[in-house]
Parts: C-alpha cells; sequence; structure tokens
C-alpha cells in the first residue's frame, strides 16, 4: 500500500491507507443521544510508525479518548455509528469482527487510562488481575504467569512487588495503582500503546518516572506509543509527532519539532499560549486561547474554531462557512486553516514568532 503524498499547499487526500504501522484514515465516530447526534470524531486522519510516539493535544472534549477506544475496537455499541479505517500492521480493525479485534486488544494493543480504577477491578488481587491479562494470551500455568506479573511489577517500580502482587487495588496509592495498571497494559508487549492522559492525577516527580518508563519499555520492545494529554509539556519531552485536534478533527499535525517550532494554526498558537512558562513575563507571551470548547452536537459551520479565533475575519467569509481541508505547509507538516499565505506569514512574524 503505497503512501499518498499531496504536493506542498495541496489539500491532503484523505482515506488513502499507507504503509504505516498503524493508519487511521477518515474515522468517525458518532454517538446517538436523546440530545442529537454527538460528532466525537469526525474524519481523523494519521500515521504512526513504530518505535515512534504521537502526541496528541487538544482541550477537553476535542474527542481525544474517543479516538483512542475507537482504535482499541471499544465503542461497538448499538448507539455508536463508526465509518473509516484503522489498519494495524495492515490489518484494518474496524470492519474485522468483535471476536478478533478482542484478540489483538492486550496482545498487540493495548491502553493505559487515564483512571486505573477503571481499568483494574475493586475485588481482585492487583497480582492475580495482571496473572489474568497475561493467560488470556499465552498458555502458561498460573505459576509461570505469577513470575511474570512480578518481574513486571517490579519494572514499574513497585517495591516488594513479592508482596504487593497479593493487595488489592485500595491498598496502593494513586501513582502505585497508575504503575500496576501500566505493568498490567505491557504484560503481553504490546506493539501499540495507547497513554491517554496517563500521568494527569500524579505528582510531578512520579509522573517523569512512568514517561521514562514508557520511553525504556518502549525503546526494548519497538513499540508505537500514542500519548495523549492536554499537557504540552509532556508532549514536548515524549513526543516524535505531534497531532493538534478541535472538536473531533485534526488542527494541525507534524513532527513536534515543527509543530512546536513553527506552529501554524491559530489554534495551536493558542494552545502554547496557555502552556506555563517561567522563563515569560506575562505580556510577553502569546495570548491563551480564549471562550470554551463547542459543543459537538451543534458543531460550528466552517471552520469548527471560528467564533474563537482572532483571524476568522481575514478570511472573506470562508472561516465561517467552508471546513478547511488539512493542507501541507511543508513537507509531513500539515494545517487545516484558511488564512492564505501572506496573511499567516505577517501574523507569525509579527505576533507569534517574537513570543515563542
Ligand atoms: N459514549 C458516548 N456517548 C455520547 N457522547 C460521548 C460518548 N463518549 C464521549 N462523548 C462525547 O464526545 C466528546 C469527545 O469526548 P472525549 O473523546 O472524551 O474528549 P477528550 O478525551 O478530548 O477530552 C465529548 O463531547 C463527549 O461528551
Ligand atoms: S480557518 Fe479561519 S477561523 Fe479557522 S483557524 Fe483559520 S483563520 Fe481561524
Ligand atoms: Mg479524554
Amino acid at each position: 500500500m503505497p503512501a499518498a503524498r499531496a504536493a506542498v499547499g495541496e489539500p491532503v487526500a484523505l482515506g488513502a491507507p499507507s504503509d504505516a504501522f498503524l493508519s487511521v484514515r477518515d474515522l468517525r465516530i458518532h454517538f446517538e443521544t436523546d440530545d442529537g447526534l454527538v460528532k466525537s470524531v469526525d474524519g481523523l486522519s494519521f500515521d504512526l510508525q513504530r518505535g515512534r510516539t504521537l502526541g496528541i493535544v487538544g482541550e477537553s472534549g476535542s474527542g481525544k479518548s474517543v479516538t483512542s477506544l475507537g482504535i482499541m475496537g471499544l465503542h461497538r455499541t448499538a448507539r455508536a455509528r463508526i465509518s473509516g479505517e484503522v489498519w494495524l500492521d495492515g490489518e484494518e480493525l474496524v470492519s474485522a469482527s468483535a471476536e478478533h479485534v478482542r484478540l489483538l486488544r492486550g496482545r498487540k494493543m493495548a491502553m493505559i487510562f487515564q483512571d486505573p480504577l477503571s481499568a483494574m477491578h475493586p475485588y481482585y488481587k492487583i497480582g492475580s488481575q495482571i496473572v489474568e491479562a497475561y493467560r488470556v494470551h499465552h498458555k502458561v500455568t498460573k505459576k509461570v504467569a505469577a513470575e511474570r506479573a512480578m518481574e513486571m511489577l517490579d519494572r514499574v517500580g513497585i517495591p516488594e512487588p513479592r508482596k504487593r502482587f497479593h493487595d488489592y487495588p485500595h491498598q496502593f496509592s494513586g501513582g502505585m495503582r497508575q504503575r500496576a495498571m501500566i505493568a498490567m497494559s505491557l504484560v503481553n508487549n504490546p506493539e501499540l500503546l495507547i497513554a491517554d492522559e496517563p500521568t494527569t492525577a500524579l505528582d510531578v516527580t512520579v509522573q517523569a518516572q512512568i514517561l521514562d518508563l514508557i520511553r525504556d519499555l518502549q525503546k526494548e520492545f519497538g513499540s508505537a506509543v500514542i500519548m495523549i494529554t492536554h499537557d504540552l509539556g509532556v508532549v514536548a519531552e515524549v513526543a516524535d509527532d505531534l497531532l493538534v485536534m478541535y472538536a473531533g478533527r485534526a488542527a494541525e499535525r507534524g513532527s513536534a519539532e515543527k509543530v512546536f517550532t513553527e506552529p501554524q494554526h491559530p489554534y495551536t498558537w493558542g494552545l502554547l499560549g496557555s502552556m506555563p512558562r517561567l522563563d515569560r513575563e506575562r505580556t510577553d507571551r502569546l495570548n491563551p486561547v480564549k471562550g470554551s470548547p463547542p459543543s459537538l452536537i451543534n458543531v460550528p459551520s466552517g471552520c469548527a474554531f471560528h467564533p474563537r479565533c482572532p483571524y476568522a475575519a481575514l478570511n472573506g467569509g470562508s472561516s465561517e462557512t467552508v471546513r478547511p481541508e488539512l493542507r501541507e505547509m511543508a513537507p509531513g507538516h500539515v494545517v487545516a486553516c484558511h488564512l492564505a499565505d501572506d496573511d499567516r506569514s505577517r501574523i507569525w512574524t509579527e505576533e507569534i514568532e517574537p513570543k515563542l
């Protein structure tokens, strides 16, 4: 499957599969609710290679978690409408049977949830939950699996793993529970690991240890990692590639280096303005994004960001009426925004770059 490439400045073709390890193509995940159809993910595409980390950033409610659960095949309910393609190592998962996706989950792909209690059962001992997770995919005795579970608890930095193996989740602190869940997610050496805000509830020291741990395990197993967060400081540290999401779509996507040093989308500028900075005076910083994220039932027309965008008026009405497609600004760096090149360069030179 050859990767479809667009020339710089051309709209990027969606829906074309690529040869990446994970390739998400025009993914749509909508939910029927009593209030109307929630378009949580609405035409999202990205690629991820083995051994690389993709950071997905965006405010709360932008569709990050729904995207990850969608890749994991965890939205197969009557109220969810899913279309598009999720290619994992050459297999398409949206159209695959639920049974097949269940087999891949755990063995080939795993997820670390924001709240460890959503992944761990309160009534079973930590050790036996990891043992079960391992035995689903490996025909081994409980004893062999227990050795493996203790080894994993040790790897994630749980002190006295042989003793703590017999604890219940409530006997662990928040940080330890998070580590135990990570041990459970990693026990089968997943080739794709999705970490959904894995460090939000943790203090800074534990947060740094957990990010190091994910990095070490990635190095060892060459896994592909998706790191979801609203904390740009975290992605700056770990991501190779970056996807900025707004209202269920990609606003900007590219190498983390490009997106951090030459951000192109007004929403990304606002996110960078919201990032805490100790090295700058308040007056010398980018403006944080104002207002709140839109309802995904009544998504604003045209560019969904237009009600909050300081530059919407520069585009002769198209920001309000025409949905911007992703365009390639530089090789591999795509942006969905109508700003004309001369306006964008002027804003960049006068307002953004001096404050980055
Ligand atoms: N099962 C569901 N049914 C209806 N709406 C949902 C469901 N899951 C998520 N949503 C909605 O989808 C939107 C995106 O949610 P989510 O992906 O959790 O955001 P994020 O992780 O970026 O904060 C939100 O508006 C949320 O309320
Ligand atoms: S398309 Fe218009 S409203 Fe949307 S980000 Fe660009 S300038 Fe702002
Ligand atoms: Mg979320």
